[in-house]
């Protein structure tokens, strides 16, 4: 099964993007609008502890049944399409790009599956493996590689499957993010750091291609512990205080900041470890030229300022909705908060590229 082009029914159903991560499922349809893509339809659940840990399902049929809850309850209307593009966790993904000399296709297969296994530390035949020319040179090719433990890609289509739907393609999520926040002609080099519920994937790209990615335990909830933990609150009222307040007034005597300080101070050095992992290990020459934040995460108040002072980089708030139009009749929750749906945008524009 391939992971970045896999057409099971070698149709053109019209399909939808299924974010699924630990703490919630998302799900978006597009359709074709008059200028560019339009959402049809959206919707968020969250998800109870126990049916999805680090990554893996672990109970199915209770993904089915909160899959089938979900889209039964996608606004402005429920989605009815059987067929889905869902993502699987960059955490438990391994993402690579490797050199092979010129060959046949038949060779190449052989050789990236060799050269894939020497990259990462799972057998080869315990992965789904997918690949594709990121760059061809006269001796050479560079190509971009997405390997995926196959118990992983298994039990999330087990539950697709329970849930009566047809996977159309399963795709990294930090991927997904990529194609929703960026474009395909960009020439700058960015860096993404989605910071979701339970983990925070950072993904350095340029024309939408993936160079380096890795995933930090730091996570939304890891900002409500330190608070709830600071305070001597309830989770709720932590969940509440953060939602409000953010990281406070970023001055050395405020309540919230000396809280959150070590947590965001840690986040900060992990990304520029991230900078100079990249700039030394992988491309000296095409430094990182923008930060974009992705994820629920990165909507807490000042994160964006305090990053951009602290690593001295240009940092933005990412835009999922930025190449669609006619948002009026989505809930206004979602319109308000959309930076969150950045990976289920992607992995719907996905689904929408089998259609048209
Ligand atoms: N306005 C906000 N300020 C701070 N954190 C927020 C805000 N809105 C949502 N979050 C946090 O974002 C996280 C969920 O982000 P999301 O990207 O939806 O996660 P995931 O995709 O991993 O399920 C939660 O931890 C939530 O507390
Ligand atoms: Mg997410």
């Amino acid at each position: 099964m391939s992971l970045l082009f896999y057409n099971l029914l070698g149709m053109k159903p019209k399909g939808f993007g299924l974010e699924i991560e630990d703490s919630s499922l998302k799900a978006i349809a597009l359709k074709k609008g008059r200028r560019c893509k339009e959402v049809v339809s959206c919707g968020i659940r969250p998800l109870k502890k126990g049916i999805v840990t680090e990554g893996q399902i672990v109970d199915q049929q209770a993904m089915a049944n909160e899959i089938k809850i979900l889209l039964a309850s996608t606004k402005p209307k429920p989605i009815q399409s059987e067929f889905v593009v869902f993502s699987v966790p960059e955490s438990k993904s391994f993402i690579r790009t490797i050199q092979i000399p010129k060959m046949s296709r038949g060779e190449a297969e052989e050789a990236v599956k060799w050269e894939t296994e020497a990259n990462i530390p799972v057998s080869a035949d315990k992965v789904y493996l997918d690949w594709q020319i990121i760059d061809s040179q006269e001796k050479k090719d560079e190509i971009l590689v997405v390997a995926v433990p196959k118990e992983i890609i298994d039990s999330y289509c087990e539950s697709i499957k329970l849930a009566k739907l047809s996977p159309l393609a399963a795709e990294v999520d930090i991927i997904a993010t990529i194609r929703s926040l960026t474009s395909a002609q960009e020439e700058k080099t960015v860096l993404i750091v989605d910071i979701g519920a339970d983990i925070t994937s950072l993904a350095i790209c340029k024309n939408q291609v993936p160079y380096f990615t890795s995933s930090l335990p730091i996570s939304g909830k890891t900002f409500t512990d330190v608070l709830q933990k600071g305070l001597g609150v309830s989770r709720e009222k932590a969940e509440d205080l953060k939602e409000k307040y953010g990281l406070g007034e970023m001055q050395k005597d405020d309540m919230l900041y000396n809280i959150y300080s070590p947590l965001i101070e840690n986040l900060a050095q992990e990304i520029e470890k991230s900078l100079v992992f990249y700039t030394e290990s992988i491309n000296a020459k095409n430094e990182v030229s923008e930060i974009i934040l992705s994820g629920g995460g990165s909507l807490l108040r000042q994160m964006v300022d305090y990053l951009a002072t602290r690593i001295g980089k240009n940092v933005v708030l990412g835009n999922p909705a930025m190449g669609l139009g006619n948002f009026k009749d989505l809930p206004a929750d979602v319109i308000r908060n959309i930076c969150p749906f950045a990976s289920a945008v992607g992995l719907a524009i996905k689904a929408y590229n089998y259609e048209n």
